[in-house]
């Protein structure tokens, strides 16, 4: 089948690039030139592990290109996927669609033949039905359907989810794009993926529920390890012993300084508007955004008290990035808790293993930029693990000893366990555990 994906940004060339994997022919559009530029040469906008291997491959067998060139784009294309960006808007925390309808006008131009015109960033309900509104006012002549098919892709495993998803859920009450969307995702059949197919508010609101479902699940262990250190009790065990029951699941049970990235904090925001707006408020979630916001501050709270205060302090800080294997940055722990920090006096010395560049944006000179890990720790009076990269679960705890002036250990990630700490004489701060002292 012949695919356009307008929108290359996370989700769009992903999804593109994985959809040319499964044999369709992609085109994926941007009006970003540079961007589009890069990505001919083979330069990924962003840091995904697998991807560039995969475009480059597609590429390369001829069925991935890249244009800026809509028109030429979703010439004969069978799916129209809108992949564009639906950011908060300023003031109201509203998804701002103008991104989306701006797409839907100009595909509405460009139509030939049926199309199934599938929207795949994260709109509130009843979106499809305006996009579909606004390509019928343009072309009362075309043949379409308007499709949802929400995305559940995480940074740092977005090819995997996409290949091996629990479930792809389609919106749409046309017989003929459900023949369509079938047909797009059977490659999937192999593996027996569950196909849902819904009316198109069913899966725009699927989305929502979704990620604020999960966003809560956090929210609830971030504030059971609050209690955990008031109690005595460890907040590990309890994750374990509550997700062992099926009806729980043991997965997004991991407590840490609260969620960030570029879909639950948006997400949230917009359920809760959207259901203000039906008249029926979303009192859960509300009570979630907010719980998420003041545990980010909190946080900060918590380094200043392990270090007795951080006036004139040297504050080592592992992992800038929302969560590790990507290198975003949005809605991050670290963009609260940094600036805390230095207003309270400390000096920050911070290392990320991808996200330096995107760090500079936020920071510019305001914090200092090292090489690596331990660099970051020379005469700092504590180390703070913000990002549970990889390369940061196995310190050689020895040599931060040495480096560190004062041996504190804030790892609001639970990485280490304090047993691992006492013998290396640290003062060991972690979440919903017991602290250590040396
Ligand atoms: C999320 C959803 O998982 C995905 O389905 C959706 O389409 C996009 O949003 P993503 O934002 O990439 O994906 O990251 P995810 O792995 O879900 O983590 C989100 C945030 O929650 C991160 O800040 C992470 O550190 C935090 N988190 C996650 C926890 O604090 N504890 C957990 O147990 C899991």
């Amino acid at each position: 089948m012949r695919i356009a994906m307008i929108g290359t940004g996370y989700v769009g060339l992903v999804s593109g690039a994985c959809f040319s994997d499964f044999g369709h022919d992609v085109v994926c559009v941007d009006k970003d030139e540079g961007k589009i530029a890069r990505l001919k040469q083979g330069q990924m906008p962003i840091y995904e592990p697998g991807l560039d291997v995969l475009v480059g491959n597609n590429v390369e067998a001829g069925r991935l290109s890249f244009t800026t060139d809509l028109v030429e784009g979703i010439a004969g294309a069978d799916a129209i996927f809108i992949a564009v960006g639906t950011p908060t808007r300023r003031g109201d925390g509203f998804a701002d669609l103008t991104y989306v309808y701006a797409a839907a006008a100009e595909i509405a131009d460009a139509l030939d033949g049926y199309t199934v015109v599938v929207n795949k960033s994260t709109v509130p309900v009843g979106t499809g039905a305006e996009v579909e509104r606004i390509i019928r006012e343009r072309r009362p002549d075309a043949a379409f359907d308007v499709a949802s098919n929400p995305e559940f892709l995480r940074e740092g495993a977005a090819i995997d989810d996409f290949k091996r998803p629990d479930r792809v859920v389609v919106g749409t009450n046309s017989p003929r794009a459900v023949e369509v969307m079938r047909e797009l995702y059977r490659p999937l059949s192999l593996n027996e993926v569950p196909m849902v197919f819904t009316s198109r508010e069913t899966a725009e609101l699927t989305k929502y529920a979704a990620n604020a479902f999960l966003a809560t699940k956090i929210t609830f262990i971030n504030e059971v390890a609050d209690i955990c250190e008031k109690v005595g009790a460890d907040v590990q065990q309890v994750a374990r012993g509550i997700g062992l029951d099926g009806r729980i699941g043991a997965k997004f049970l991991h407590a840490g300084p609260g969620y960030g990235g570029s879909c639950f904090p948006k997400d949230t925001l917009a359920l809760v508007h959207t259901a203000r707006e039906a008249g029926t408020p979303f009192t859960i979630v509300q009570a979630v955004v907010d719980a998420n916001a003041a545990r980010k501050q909190a946080m900060a709270d918590r380094i200043v008290a392990a270090c007795n205060g951080v006036q004139g302090a040297k504050i080592a800080v592992l992992g800038l990035a929302f969560k590790p294997n990507t290198d975003d940055m949005r809605d991050a722990p670290s963009l609260d808790i940094l600036p805390r920090l230095i207003e309270a006096g400390a000096t920050i010395a911070a290392f990320d293993p991808e996200s330096m560049d995107e760090a500079r944006k936020h920071f510019g000179e305001t914090i200092t930029y090292c090489d690596d890990a331990y660099a970051t720790m020379a005469g700092a009076d504590a180390v703070v693990i913000l990002t549970e990269w990889n390369e940061f679960r196995a310190l050689d705890l020895k040599r931060i000893g040495g480096l560190l002036k004062r041996r504190i250990m804030v790892d609001l990630r639970n990485v280490y366990q304090p047993s691992e700490l006492i013998p290396h004489g640290f003062a060991y701060h972690s979440i919903g555990r017991a602290s250590v002292a040396p």
